[in-house]
């Protein structure tokens, strides 16, 4: 079956690398009622997609995603509570329900700018690398809003609390450099090689056995809320629930190409999945 095609994103593949691209660069990538829409039907049919292995959330242009189109989606929905009303609930599924438990690795290839809403699928997936020179901004307060929809709560459970409202209360954009510190992105690169290191990055990925890392990233995004009896309880549950879903787990074939066939070193790398 050929790759669906939307108006608004664009969907690139590299062997089980999937790429998808707000594709709106002539407005910044900023999110349209109809982006949304698109987004929400390509995660939903990419979650189940076989050949996708590791997701990859980028932005055509000069742009990461530029936030919330404020012409189409805040000014042009404002008299239309119906309009309003399935574009919002469309903008957190898939920003937020379908990216944070996305089956597969996610990961942020922050190319330039990010603002305001953007920052909720910049804190859903698992990892962002970003370029250096990426723009970065909190930019509500500069005209008229708070960080809403769940912006507030993705800035103070992704940051200490004194970088969430120093950004949130001033606005002052910020660089590539500077999200790494803040502890939005895991790495910066210069642009010039931004698309390299992040298929570098992907491929490290695709080595792992997926049934582990998908219970990895579920199991430590899940205990964050839990007391250390609950996580202690929890993550017993699902080590089983691997075990059952992966044969090769159940089977120890990690521990016995360390133990008798002693072919890696599961301090320094991952063992030979077939998976
Ligand atoms: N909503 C609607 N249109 C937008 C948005 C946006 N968020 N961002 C950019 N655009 C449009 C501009 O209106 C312009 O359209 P036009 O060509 O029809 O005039 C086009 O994209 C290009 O934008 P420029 O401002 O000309 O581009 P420039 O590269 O100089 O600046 C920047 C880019 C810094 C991103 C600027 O456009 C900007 O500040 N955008 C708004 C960012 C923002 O505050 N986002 C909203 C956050 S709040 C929220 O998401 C809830």
């Amino acid at each position: 079956m050929s790759d669906k095609t939307y108006e608004n994103i664009k969907i690139e593949r590299d062997g089980a690398v999937t790429t998808v691209m707000l594709n709106r660069p002539e407005k910044r990538n900023a999110m349209s009622p109809g982006l949304h829409y698109d987004m929400e039907d390509a995660l939903t049919w990419l979650a189940r997609d076989e050949a996708t292995r590791v997701l990859i959330l980028t932005g055509a242009g000069e742009a990461w995603c530029a936030g919330q189109d404020l012409k189409l989606y805040f000014r042009e929905t404002a008299n239309n509570p119906d309009e309003r009303a399935r574009s919002n609930t469309s903008s957190h599924h898939w920003r937020w329900e379908l990216l944070s438990r996305f089956p597969k690795p996610t990961v942020a290839m922050v190319n330039g700018y990010c603002f305001g809403g953007a920052f909720t699928q910049l804190c859903a997936v698992d990892f962002v690398i970003t370029a250096e020179d990426a723009i970065y901004g909190l930019s509500e307060v500069n005209w008229g809003i708070i960080p809403g929809g769940i912006v507030s709560w993705n800035l103070t459970d992704m940051m200490l609390p004194r970088h969430a409202l120093y950004y949130a209360a001033t606005g002052e954009p910020f660089d590539g450099k500077r999200a790494v510190e803040l502890g939005l992105a895991n790495f910066a690169y210069p642009k010039e090689s931004l698309h390299e290191e992040t298929m570098k990055f992907a491929q490290k990925l695709l080595k792992l056995n997926p049934s582990v890392l998908r219970y990895t990233k579920d199991a430590v995004k899940a205990v964050r809320g839990m007391t250390a009896e609950q996580a202690r309880d929890y993550l017993g549950a699902k080590q089983d629930a691997l075990a059952r879903h992966d044969k090769e787990i159940a089977d120890k074939v990690g521990m016995k190409q360390f133990l008798d066939d002693k072919t890696y070193r599961p301090g320094l790398g991952p063992y030979q999945s077939k998976t």
